[in-house]
């Protein structure tokens, strides 16, 4: 069981972008988090202290590599954000009594295929402990900001968030490239065939169901459909080359449908190197997310560094990541007090920033 008292006692599970955010936060000591732990996947970062790892002072606990060790220790929560994400894992996690809070899946479980949804709530029961997946989208701008607008609504006939992001200054390669196949050839870019894209199509798919339960939409089917454009030429990405002619764009739709209706739809309008389609729509950097309904309503939602002070492109691209850390980080404290099992956007109270202004 979880401990009701602070600071809680937290895992960082993946020490990345993401991760690497979670963890300068929970050192920093406003978040009532006390970082306990580490798993790293990098036999490097085996061994190191994890402030280090962050370039913060040492504060005497060592990240490892070893996953057995990490599922001993104890803790009240793992902070789950690795490149690729494994539900045997997660699993033993919440069986050994640690919550879990991660940014990688596990949006909406009760829509997980049977089997899986039965044992994550089989290990929630064992561990007596619950899980919860956020971020930025899937998380807070596809689960948590519809449901505060539908506060406005009398009625909602359809709810579409269009994602539109150009990729190439974003520095998880391994994301950009290993897992979600750009710079592959295009025949490649599908649900069907390549598993990781399969993966993350399937966590877009829960992020609607997600939205149709909680908003009675009584939808009976999400479909899934994507267009891969190619590059017209070549883009020196960090340290990979996309290749002209491989896939530059992905263009997927996740679309909930009642009796043929569609009722909820998450577009993404993805591209590395900076290529644009003609064809493709053209909302606003950042995400477009509409209402219709009585009243319809229309926010656009984009984060920065700053909007007032210069600021470089890491430190702009950084902010996406700080927004996705934080929605699950601030999230911690109500999962660790939630009943055993699933925690969603809906189910949990509004998640808020611990600090704020830090002028308590
Ligand atoms: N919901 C959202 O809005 C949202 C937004 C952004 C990202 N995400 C998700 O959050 C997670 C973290 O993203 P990120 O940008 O921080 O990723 P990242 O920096 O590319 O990678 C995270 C960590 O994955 C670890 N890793 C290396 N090899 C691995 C393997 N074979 N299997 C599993 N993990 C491995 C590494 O750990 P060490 O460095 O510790 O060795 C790496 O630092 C991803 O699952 C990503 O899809 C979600």
């Amino acid at each position: 069981m979880t401990t009701p008292r602070e600071p809680y006692r937290v895992i960082q599970w993946g020490t990345g972008a993401v991760g690497a955010e979670m963890m300068i936060a929970a050192l920093d000591g406003r978040a009532g988090l006390e970082l306990v732990g580490a798993k790293v996947y990098s036999e490097s970062k085996h061994g190191t202290d994890v402030g280090t790892l962050v370039g913060r002072d040492p504060v005497g606990v060592l990240a490892t590599a070893d996953t057995a060790e990490v599922i001993a220790m104890p803790a009240d929560c793992v902070l789950y954000t690795p490149r690729t994400t494994d539900l045997d894992e997660v699993c033993a996690i919440l069986a050994s009594g640690k919550n879990v809070a991660t940014t990688a899946f596990l949006f909406h479980p009760a829509r997980l295929p049977a089997p899986d949804r039965d044992r994550v709530l089989a290990a929630c029961e064992q561990g007596g402990t619950s899980v919860h997946g956020s971020g930025l989208n899937p998380g807070n701008l596809s689960g948590v900001l519809p449901l505060a607008l539908s506060g406005m609504s009398r009625t909602i006939d359809k709810v579409t968030l269009q994602e539109r992001a150009d990729w190439s200054v974003y520095p998880s390669t391994g994301i950009t490239f290993d897992n979600m196949a750009f710079g592959e050839p295009v025949e490649q870019i599908n649900a069907a065939t390549n598993e990781f894209l399969a993966f993350n199509s399937s966590i877009f798919t829960e992020q609607v169901w997600l939205m149709a339960d909680a908003l009675n939409a009584g939808i009976d089917e999400v479909t899934a459909t994507v267009e891969a454009v190619a590059a017209q030429e070549d883009h020196q990405i960090f340290d990979h080359v996309l290749r002209a002619g491989t896939t530059a764009g992905q263009r997927w739709n996740w679309t909930g449908r009642r009796n043929g209706e569609p009722l909820i739809e998450i577009e993404t309008l993805w591209t590395v190197g900076g290529e644009y389609p003609d064809h493709w729509p053209r909302p606003k950097d950042g995400w477009t997310l509409t209402i219709e309904g009585d009243p319809s309503m229309r926010t656009h939602f984009f984060s920065l560094a700053s909007f007032t002070r210069p600021a470089s492109m890491d430190e702009h691209v950084r902010s996406a990541n700080v927004a996705t850390a934080m929605q699950v980080l601030n999230a911690v404290p109500a999962l660790c007090e939630a009943p055993p099992g699933f925690a969603t956007s809906a189910s949990l109270p509004l998640v808020r920033s611990r600090v704020g202004f830090g002028n308590a």
